[in-house]
């Protein structure tokens, strides 16, 4: 690797689920920290390799190497809960977690399960208007951190603190649960005591993640920049409202690490060769009939998390270009590119029309209106497999000229071709 590429950003191109967990895991061992800025255990991240398979949803993917250390950093919203389950299951599978390899910021967001009460049962008072999230409390826990009455990873270590915040803080979140949406209410005592055990239970991993991971990228280690969900997920550039609450985009890592834009060297973006969303929201390229079902079946796209079946449409060039323009990409990490093995015709949305003016971007102004055509170019199926193919050259020509096509339209070199979910079913170039 070039010397001078010392961190990278891994970040989901499309509405999340593109591969980030493999591309990060197969690129990792160059690297020393990984580190995940935003986000909680809404993720679900896939690590494959051999006969083993992992589901991460907290943890970054590089606890999978014994030799990485992982950061949760500040921008994250932690449930102290799932973290240690996940810890306890990855154990379980013989990965080796002690007090060095996994830290958390203690500037990180606490989930209580007032948070996930909430999230439930706004999404139920919704009806059709819901969002689709995987109800785990990530908005409102976003939303106590903005309000400034959050509980952060910090305060589960001084009772004083934790026990006046829950009080305050439940107080308020009872009565919205009661009396708007007649739901039950949490005892602040009970809360009190189980988080109070968190905190000694992850006493010995929480740090000042800011200064850790700065000392790191000062002493040269290699840094890299876990994302997760999609850039079409985040907060501000999304398809608002149907986004998750966080910046999912590049510029997340500045704020959810405490990382200065100067210290990342380069941004990978992870895109599948069609599209997927899960939950609620616009999908110009969704696909209704036997092709998306066909991409469904074929790419086995179901929730990692939630075991949702996932929404499914051709691939959407002005999505791409966006993400390219939002996080800087330097390279694109093609995946799944063997889902598309068995069509006869493979469509691209090149472009929207919108009121007669063709658009190359996404044309947020217009989602809200429904008022888009996506335009489509049409390539020819390869109709022969791809699955586990190794070097581009191997591919057939008709895959080589998709991939061509992307690469042209986004300006990102592709350098990284996926043909299955195992470690070892990729093309490096
Ligand atoms: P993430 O959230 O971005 O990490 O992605 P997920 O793990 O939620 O979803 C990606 C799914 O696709 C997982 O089941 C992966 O094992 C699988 N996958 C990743 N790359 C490929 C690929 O190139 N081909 C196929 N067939 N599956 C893949
Ligand atoms: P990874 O990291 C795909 C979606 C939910 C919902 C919206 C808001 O595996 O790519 P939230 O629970 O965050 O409030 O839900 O965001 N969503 C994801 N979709 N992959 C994810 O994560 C997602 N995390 C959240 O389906 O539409
Ligand atoms: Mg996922």
């Amino acid at each position: 690797m070039n010397d001078k590429i010392q961190n990278v950003a891994v970040i989901g191109a499309q509405w999340g689920d593109e591969g980030k967990g493999k591309i990060v895991d197969l690129l990792c061992e160059e690297f020393d920290v990984v580190a995940r800025y935003q986000g909680g255990h809404n993720a679900g991240h896939t690590v494959k390799f051999a006969d083993k398979h992992f589901a991460l949803r907290l943890i970054p993917s590089g606890i999978i190497h014994p030799d990485k250390i992982c950061l949760l950093g500040n921008g994250m919203v932690i449930d102290p809960d799932a973290l240690l389950e996940e810890m306890t299951n990855l154990r379980a599978h013989g990965i080796a977690i002690d007090d060095h390899n996994l830290l958390v910021s203690d500037a990180a967001h606490v989930i209580l399960p007032y948070h996930r009460a909430l999230d439930l049962a706004r999404e139920e008072a919704a009806g059709t208007g819901k969002i689709g999230t995987t109800g785990r409390g990530i908005g409102p826990a976003y939303e106590t951190k903005v309000g400034r009455y959050g509980i952060r990873i910090a305060d589960l270590l001084d009772p004083d603190v934790l026990k006046q915040k829950i009080e305050f803080t439940c107080a308020e979140k009872n009565l919205v649960l009661s009396e708007i949406y007649k739901k039950d209410t949490f005892d602040p005592a009970k809360l009190f005591d189980d988080y109070l055990e968190y905190g000694r239970k992850l006493t010995p991993r929480i740090t000042n993640g800011t200064v850790w991971i700065n000392e790191q990228i000062r002493a040269g280690k290699r840094v890299m920049f876990e994302g997760a969900q999609g850039m079409m997920l985040d907060i501000d550039h999304g398809t608002y409202p149907f986004v998750t609450s966080s910046s999912t985009i590049v510029g997340g890592v500045c704020t959810g690490l405490g990382v200065a834009p100067k210290h990342i060297h380069k941004v990978i973006g992870v895109a599948k060769a069609y599209t997927t969303r899960v939950g609620g929201g616009a999908f110009p390229t969704e696909l209704d009939d036997a092709h998306g079902e066909h991409l469904r079946k074929r790419g086995n796209e179901f929730g990692t998390v939630t075991g949702r079946p996932r929404r499914t449409g051709w691939l959407d060039l002005p999505v791409l270009r966006t993400a390219t323009i939002l996080n800087g990409i330097d390279e694109l990490a093609i995946t799944k590119l063997d889902v598309l093995d068995e069509f006869e015709e493979i469509r691209v949305c090149t472009a929207y029309n919108v009121r007669g003016k063709s658009w190359s971007t996404f044309p947020a102004f217009a989602v809200a209106h429904h008022d888009y055509q996506p335009e489509y170019r049409t390539f020819k199926g390869w109709k022969t497999s791809t699955v586990g193919i190794t070097t581009f050259e191997d591919l057939p020509q008709a895959a080589k000229d998709y991939i061509s096509f992307i690469v042209d339209e986004t300006e990102a070199r592709a350098s990284i071709v996926s043909t299955g979910p195992r470690r070892e079913e990729t093309i490096l170039r």
